[in-house]
């Protein structure tokens, strides 16, 4: 797999139009700029091979944090850059002395549950019927993930 390239404070408009990229339904640069207002709030954007593929994107209070976004590129995904995203940022979230993250997805997002099982997530709630815009028009539920830092196994 190809070195990652973090960019730290990539700012609101790289981090739109990474975001249009990797997901179905984007966070404008309006969203992105409004939530960077608050300074527990933090994103990453990451350049592999021929530039930004991915992004990471999430609130830390401190002794918790959540997850709000991890995304990669449709072109570039299965190569290993979400799993090696998701570890450089596990590993500063250490570095900052946080605890737990907490995430929310969708029921059927199996490539992003693998993931996370896979960095030792564990399933806590599941949310029936959260999200409106479930497959076939029907609802779809969110489960919610937690990972205590320093208990993954
Ligand atoms: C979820 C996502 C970030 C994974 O990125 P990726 O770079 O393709 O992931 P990796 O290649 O590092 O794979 C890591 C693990 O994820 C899981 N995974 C990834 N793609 C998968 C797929 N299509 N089907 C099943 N599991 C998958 C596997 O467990 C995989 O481990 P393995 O390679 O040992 O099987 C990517 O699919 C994505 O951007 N999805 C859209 C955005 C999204 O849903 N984000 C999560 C909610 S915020």
């Amino acid at each position: 797999m190809a070195s990652l390239e973090i960019i730290r404070n990539p700012g609101a408009a790289l981090l739109a139009s990474v975001d249009a990229a990797c997901f179905d339904q984007p966070w404008s640069e309006e969203d992105y700029a409004s939530l960077l207002s608050n300074p527990a709030v933090g994103g990453w954007v990451f350049s592999a091979e021929d530039g930004p593929a991915g992004l990471v994107f999430w609130q830390c209070t401190g002794e918790e944090a959540e997850l709000y976004r991890l995304g990669i590129d449709p072109g570039k995904r299965r190569r290993g850059h979400g799993s090696a995203l998701l570890a450089l940022w596990l590993d500063y979230m250490r570095s900052c002395g946080t605890g737990r993250i907490w995430l929310e997805l969708r029921a059927g997002n199996e490539p992003a549950r693998g993931l996370y099982v896979g960095h030792g997530f564990r399933q806590v709630a599941r949310r029936g019927g959260y999200y409106p815009d479930g497959p076939g028009g029907g609802r779809e539920d969110a489960l919610i993930l937690e990972l205590a830092l320093g208990q993954e196994g």
